[in-house]
């Protein structure tokens, strides 16, 4: 059971799992503007794990007897003036997430919502790998410096990241395989 305020709060952050995914998705497709497909598939990538982050959230709160209520989702950026731009934003937009968990969590403590509390700390640990990962290649663009080869060195190595959470929920988000 989770308290009338918890469950506004988790159906505040679905929303900004959503939101993420739409930025994500906005980011992919500037990428692919730009030639840089494989940027356009890490970003894609990212796109399904921020649904995968919502969807998490959706289960718990029907776990838990709560009641979702999907709130409207904001437009993103389309334009972006470069791909270190692309990842300066999202570190920036990250940081703002894990705000918002670390929000959550103090709630959680509060209210002594110990079942939530142990929920988040999933959500706790990937902010701190999301965040590991945009610093590392910011530090890879600020190298690379705009240079074409470089950049399209990246762009291979972009490519290769897996999906590695399921895409479809429609049987639970453990049905597909959890990351
Ligand atoms: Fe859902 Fe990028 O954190």
């Amino acid at each position: 059971m989770i308290s009338d305020k918890m469950n506004a709060a988790l159906n505040e952050q679905i929303n900004k799992e959503m939101y993420s995914a739409f930025l994500y998705m906005s980011m992919s497709s500037h990428s692919n503007g730009m030639g840089l497909k494989g940027f356009a598939s890490w970003f894609m990538v990212q796109y399904h794990e921020e649904m995968f982050h919502a969807m998490k959230l959706y289960e718990y709160i029907h776990s838990q007897g709560g009641q979702v209520t999907l709130l409207p989702i904001a437009q993103p950026p389309a334009e972006f003036d470069s791909a270190l731009d692309m990842f300066t934003k999202t570190l920036a937009h990250e940081q703002t997430v894990t705000q918002s968990i670390n929000h959550l969590m103090d709630l959680a403590i509060e209210e002594k919502d110990h079942a939530t509390r142990i929920f988040l700390q999933w959500y706790v640990t990937e902010q701190v790998e999301e965040e590991e990962n945009d610093n590392e290649i910011i530090d890879q663009l600020r190298l690379i410096d705009g240079n074409p080869q470089g950049l399209m060195m990246l762009d291979r190595e972009l490519g290769q990241r897996p999906a590695n959470v399921p895409v479809d929920f429609s049987k639970g988000v453990a049905a597909g395989g959890e990351e």
